[in-house]
């Protein structure tokens, strides 16, 4: 019963079919969608990677008829026939080919399908992880397919704006030398040097700088990127960036051309007209108004900071805070203040679930502040922390105290919760900005020691050269650093980088390696260093975040083809997996169970 495609050849995809294709005899090949069999007539909707087409088979038809009558649902096959006009009344307006059929004069079986493990249903969607097993089937769904194939048109559209640009796309090495991006990496063994290491890219940093020594003067790739870090919605160990770089460029270049590219894709495929320039906003004030350098500007909400009113304050929270050195901000939840204890205690969860002790409440109400902590506060207190959050009757004022960095997070985590929960912007807008003047360095409390912003290959900005003198004033170097953020998420980071070499081993030795680390991880670039390299700086826009946001999917597993779960594995091919005993001895590495139990 089964057949190869014999002299069945497709003449059209499903869904490019219309009525300007009416009386032309056409052969389509695609999946049972749908079949329903009226005993006379069978109508089956076919359905290939453009959309769908029903078929109908009347009776008279007696050899497709019957093999008609064997299809069922996720069977694969062929159908010639014509392409007619449907009855007035059987027209289909949520079916974008709904006003025609064909009329089937030959159908052949291709082949046949299991009943299917998880249904291709929207509305009947298993759950996640047995749709990753059988992801293959998944992504037979319309709302999957549809992003993978606007992930296609987003890289061809990027494509062509960067070749227009002068920009070179070249592939750089998947197998490298281990170089830190601030996640772990993923290690590969090798077989020929045993006991040495490759390790997957984080990302093509250390060679896209490279290529712009070597005189490509503008560079971009398709790269794929491994980080072994904890994942979620919107991380994945393996993941994709548009990774650009140019020579000769200033941080306006690069806006320019990543504003530029931003408009063709969007009005390419969105039909949407970005506006641009986008709008910018210096790190330190994006941390006073929301308390992140990420901020979703789609709404208000910014945080008021307390610290100065409540200096001499009884209250012995806020006290404890002040001579410990610590801030205390608020923000204001509008119309909040008849919010349940269990909805406050939810807020208060976010404050814990973030390190913090808690978080302190006051309603507004005609009267002034009441419940919470209002009873600490004096009359003056009050007032003043009305006046300045501009509060008004009704509305919910959340206190958070404690180190500055502290109080930031956790109040930047509760003004993002009141932004979605209390519906105050649309989902499906989109605010872009660039967030600019970072810091070169942190601080690091933990390891009492200075770490980078962003990546240790940002050029300071020149006038900050001199703060390298004292360690007192390294908090106080800005690198040419800049963020592009949209809805509250970090879409890109990049910067102008360091084409000397003398001040990248300042960096190097504020970082705290010694000369000999240094010689070890980076001699090969830091010679690179030596031979002329052009003033260059670059950027890389997440692309799996970029789709997520074009398509408004929610989890980055959707946008791409085979991902991982949280846990770091592929449920489909149950990796990573054991290797043979053969393979590990020819790659010199024996297995030691960390859990002595085990052997
Ligand atoms: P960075 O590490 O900030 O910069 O990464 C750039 C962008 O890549 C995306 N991204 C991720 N997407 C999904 N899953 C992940 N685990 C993940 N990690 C990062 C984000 C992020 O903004 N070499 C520098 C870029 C440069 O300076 O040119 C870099 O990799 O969208």
């Amino acid at each position: 019963m089964l057949n190869f495609m014999g002299e069945l050849k497709r003449t059209h995809y499903a869904g490019d079919l219309g009525p300007e294709n009416q009386d032309q005899e056409v052969v389509v090949m695609g999946w049972v969608h749908r079949r329903r069999d009226l005993g006379s007539l069978i109508f089956i909707d076919l359905r290939d990677i453009s959309g769908l087409i029903q078929v109908v088979i009347h009776p008279e038809q007696a050899v497709a008829h019957e093999m008609a009558g064997k299809l069922r649902n996720e069977y694969v096959f062929g159908a010639r026939g014509v392409v007619k006009p449907r009855d007035e009344n059987n027209v289909n307006p949520r079916m974008l080919t709904g006003s025609i059929e064909i009329e089937v004069s030959q159908v052949i079986l291709l082949n046949n399908s299991e009943p299917l493990p998880v249904q291709i249903n929207e509305n009947l969607l298993a759950e996640e992880n047995l749709r990753l097993k059988y992801r293959y089937l998944d992504l037979r769904r319309e709302k999957l397919s549809k992003i993978i194939k606007f992930r296609h048109e987003l890289i061809f559209a990027i494509r062509e704006y960067l070749t227009e640009q002068r920009f070179l796309e070249i592939e750089t090495p998947i197998l490298m030398k281990s170089t830190p991006e601030g996640a772990r990496d993923y290690l590969v063994p090798s077989r020929i040097h045993q006991g040495k290491f490759f390790a997957l890219p984080q990302s093509p940093q250390i060679y896209k700088q490279l290529l712009m020594i070597a005189g490509f003067d503008r560079y971009f790739q398709i790269a794929r990127c491994f980080r072994d870090e904890d994942l979620r919605a919107d991380r994945q160990p393996e993941f994709t960036q548009l990774d650009l770089e140019m020579s000769f460029a200033t941080q306006e270049d690069i806006f320019t051309i990543i504003e530029g590219l931003l408009h063709h894709v969007f009005h390419k495929l969105l039909q949407h007209d970005l506006p641009i320039p986008l709008p910018r906003l210096k790190y330190q004030e994006a941390m006073v108004r929301f308390g992140t350098d990420k901020p979703d500007m789609r709404f208000g909400l910014e945080l008021v900071d307390l610290t100065e009113l409540l200096l001499k304050t009884e209250f012995q929270v806020f006290r404890k805070t002040l001579e410990d050195g610590g801030k205390i901000r608020c923000v204001v939840a509008p119309g909040c203040a008849e919010y349940s204890r269990r909805e406050i205690d939810q807020l208060v969860d976010i404050a814990r679930h973030l390190g913090g002790e808690g978080l302190a409440y006051c309603k507004v109400e005609a009267r002034g502040l009441q419940a919470g902590i209002s009873k600490f506060l004096g009359d003056d207190e009050q007032k003043a922390i009305l006046q300045k959050t501009a509060a008004e009757d009704g509305d919910l004022i959340l206190i958070a105290a404690g180190s500055s960095t502290l109080v930031y997070k956790i109040l930047a985590e509760i003004r993002n919760h009141l932004g979605r929960e209390l519906k105050l912007y649309r989902e499906q807008d989109f605010n872009l900005l660039w967030i600019t003047d970072f810091p070169l360095f942190e601080y690091n409390e933990e390891e009492k020691r200075w770490d980078t912003a962003h990546h240790m290959f940002t050029l300071p900005k020149e006038e900050h050269l001199t703060y390298f003198e004292n360690e007192k004033d390294y908090h106080r170097i800005e690198g040419q650093l800049y963020d592009l953020v949209c809805n509250g998420v970090e879409l890109s980071s990049g910067s102008i980088r360091c084409h000397r070499l003398d001040i990248q081993k300042k960096i190097f030795s504020v970082l705290g390696f010694s000369e000999a680390e240094v010689e070890e991880k980076f001699g090969f670039f830091l010679n690179a260093l030596k031979y002329g390299t052009p003033p260059h700086g670059g950027i890389a826009p997440g692309i799996d975040r970029l789709v997520m946001m074009m398509t408004g999917a929610d989890s980055i597993r959707d946008v791409i083809a085979f991902p991982k779960t949280l846990q770091a594995a592929d449920l489909m091919s149950e990796s990573p997996s054991q290797v043979s005993s053969q393979q590990l001895n020819e790659l010199g590495i024996s297995i030691v169970s960390r859990n002595p139990e085990k052997p």
